[in-house]
């Protein structure tokens, strides 16, 4: 009887433990709230930090200089023509300060989110010229530069 119990226990908590590896966050469409298909994604973007970052929602790339300076130069070739060079807003609007016109932007999520399925018009989704990787290494740059009030900086305190 009490063996029973012992083994129901084991495999209860094996159950459990093994549920919990394999949760992943689902990411939805910043405008149609549709679940995004990663799979659509370019090559080469399933890393360490991207499988870290699916379980998390935090970006591991945050406040990694080496991260940081990637995506710097990622920045400059496939952003800052329509953010500035600073993501100060030309075309596309700021993105160092801690105005969003999507909310969801104050966390890594919503703008993991926004990059990867685009918003309006010309925000097209960045799959297509970015790997998920990439993005990351993006975003650990766009939260480097922050210059708005450190209490709204949502991604700090996920
Ligand atoms: C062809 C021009 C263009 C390119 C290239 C572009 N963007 Fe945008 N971006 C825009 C426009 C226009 C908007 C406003 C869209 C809207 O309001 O729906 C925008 C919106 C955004 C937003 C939402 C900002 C907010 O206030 O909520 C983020 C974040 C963003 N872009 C990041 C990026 C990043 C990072 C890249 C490079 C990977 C990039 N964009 C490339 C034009 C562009």
């Amino acid at each position: 009887m009490k063996t029973t119990h012992i083994f129901a226990a084991a495999s209860l908590s094996l159950a459990l433990l093994s549920s919990v590896a394999i949760a992943e966050i689902t990411f939805h469409n910043a405008i149609t709230g549709e679940q995004l298909d990663l799979s659509v994604a370019k090559k080469g973007g399933d890393t360490e930090a991207f499988k870290q970052f699916k379980e998390t929602g935090k970006n591991p790339y945050n406040g990694n200089p080496e991260a940081v300076k990637k995506g710097h130069d990622l920045f400059m070739t496939a952003c800052s023509g329509c953010h500035g060079h600073e993501a100060e807003g030309k075309l596309g609007p700021g993105l160092a300060d801690d105005y969003w016109t999507y909310p969801a932007n104050a966390t890594d999520k919503g703008l993991f989110e926004l990059l990867f399925g685009g918003a309006n018009g010309m925000m097209g989704p960045q799959y297509v010229n970015l790997n998920t990787d990439e993005m990351l290494l993006i975003m650990a740059w766009i939260r480097d530069i922050y210059k708005g009030d450190p209490k709204k900086a949502k991604w700090l305190q996920q």
